[in-house]
């Protein structure tokens, strides 16, 4: 009797574990999918952002350096998380790194305002996860 129980249970949990292996993340991968058009962070994050980029980058750089047809087209079809991994790992210049995820998320998000990318109800989230589904790409041509 208690045989048979376990092997019920084994063969419920081994078809528990196929269902989590399988559709969990083909399911996600597919529904997650989203672009910069689609509202990805926050208006009150892009504020954060923009304060976070005049003390820690306005000293070196003038934004349009990373907005426009020209920053667009080059980021084109790369991910988000591809812009946050590439400007935490090279800035600050005097000390790569040196801020926290939120802070380069928030970053991120203003330069995204910036290139007039539509806002959200949630927040650009921090993980690799949330970052490599959202797909940069340039508005339309008029
Ligand atoms: C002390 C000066 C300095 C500060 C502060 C600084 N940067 Fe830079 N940044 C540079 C220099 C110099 C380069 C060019 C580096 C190179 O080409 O190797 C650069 C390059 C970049 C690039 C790459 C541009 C490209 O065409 O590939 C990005 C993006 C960037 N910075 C963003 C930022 C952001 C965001 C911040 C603030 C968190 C910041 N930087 C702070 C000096 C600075």
């Amino acid at each position: 009797m208690s045989r048979r129980f376990g092997r019920t249970f084994a063969i419920l949990l081994g078809s528990l574990l196929v269902t989590a292996f399988l559709g969990g993340p083909l399911a996600a991968q597919s529904s997650e999918e989203r672009s910069v058009l689609d509202g990805v962070y926050s208006a009150e994050q892009a504020e954060r952002g923009e304060a976070t980029y005049g003390s820690e980058c306005a000293l070196c750089h003038t934004t349009q350096e990373f907005t426009g047809r020209l920053f667009q087209l080059s980021w084109s079809n790369r991910s988000v998380h591809d812009l946050f991994r590439s400007i935490r790992n090279t800035m600050p210049f005097d000390r790569p790194g040196g801020l926290t995820d939120e802070q380069y998320s928030a970053i991120v998000s203003y330069l995204l305002k910036l290139n007039n990318y539509p806002t959200g109800d949630e927040a650009l989230g921090t993980s690799e996860e949330d970052l490599a589904n959202i797909r940069i790409e340039a508005p339309p041509s008029r």
